[in-house]
């Protein structure tokens, strides 16, 4: 991923280093992945449900400020919160220490060919990064690294987001024929890939995953921008839930 846009997530960060140690900012990022963290359970209930949280090692991939990683680190999980944006985990790091949760935190982009995180994990979960990474090779990339960091028996689980046939493009964004979303700063910048579902279905197929539980979610089933919450539904992306593994 190029320098310029892992400078843009980090930047989107810079406002929130403000609330440190803030309660209110722990209660909102912990509010805002409650529909992630309804999926992981089902998953976790479902496959894993012999084992204890406390055995599971999970990675929150795109984690940001890391919500869904409270919740599991709360449950006992042993949680790593990978993001490309140092200040989102400089504040997660921080909200960890004031819930007293350990998590380990790591600075990494993961679309990068070397990216390694040195051990594999029972959960991998896109916490809503996949659809930020728009281009094909970045796209495989990712998916390998995933691939590699997934125990035998683990899950790669999360939630992207998908294309619908009539959709609201705000100005300053455009859409191209290949369903990336780009936006204008000083230069267009390629920032979210709104895939077709039966596309995504794909890519994962060809990725050498196995497919275990791939549903398409008709509404938006999570808020990018508070603005789009004023908007009708069938006008903004669709999303879909899954939960893959190797075969
Ligand atoms: C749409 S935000 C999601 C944040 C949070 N998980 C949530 O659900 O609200 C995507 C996150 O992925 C991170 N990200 C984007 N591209 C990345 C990459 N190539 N490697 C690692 N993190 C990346 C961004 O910094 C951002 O925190």
């Amino acid at each position: 991923m190029d320098s310029t846009l892992i400078e843009l997530y980090d930047q989107a960060y810079i406002p929130y280093q403000s609330h440190r140690l803030n309660l209110e900012l722990r209660e909102r990022v912990e509010r805002e992945s409650r529909g992630l963290l309804q999926l992981v359970d089902e998953i976790k209930n479902k496959f894993l449900g012999d084992r204890d949280w406390s055995e599971l090692h999970v990675a929150e991939l795109g984690g940001g400020m890391g919500g869904l990683s409270l919740h599991l680190a709360r449950r006992g999980a042993q949680v790593t919160v990978v993001d490309c944006s140092k200040t989102a985990l400089d504040i997660h790091r921080q909200l960890a220490q004031m819930s007293h949760l350990e998590t380990e935190q790591v600075c990494l982009d993961v679309t990068h060919p070397e990216a390694n995180l040195s051990k594999k994990f029972d959960l991998l979960i896109d916490s809503h990064l996949l659809h930020c990474i728009a281009r094909p090779a970045e796209r495989a990339s990712y998916l390998s690294f995933v691939r590699e960091h997934l125990t035998p028996t683990g899950f790669f689980v999360g939630e992207s987001m998908v294309h619908r046939k009539k959709m609201f493009i705000p100005p300053g964004y455009r859409l191209d024929e290949d369903n990336i979303l780009w936006q204008k700063f000083s230069d267009w910048i390629p920032l979210r890939k709104i895939t077709d579902s039966l596309l995504l279905e794909d890519e994962f197929k060809n990725s050498g995953f196995f497919i275990n539980y791939f549903f398409y979610y008709a509404n938006f089933a999570f808020a990018v921008n508070q603005d789009f919450l004023e908007l009708p539904g069938d006008i903004l992306p669709a999303s879909v839930r899954f939960a893959l593994r190797l075969p």
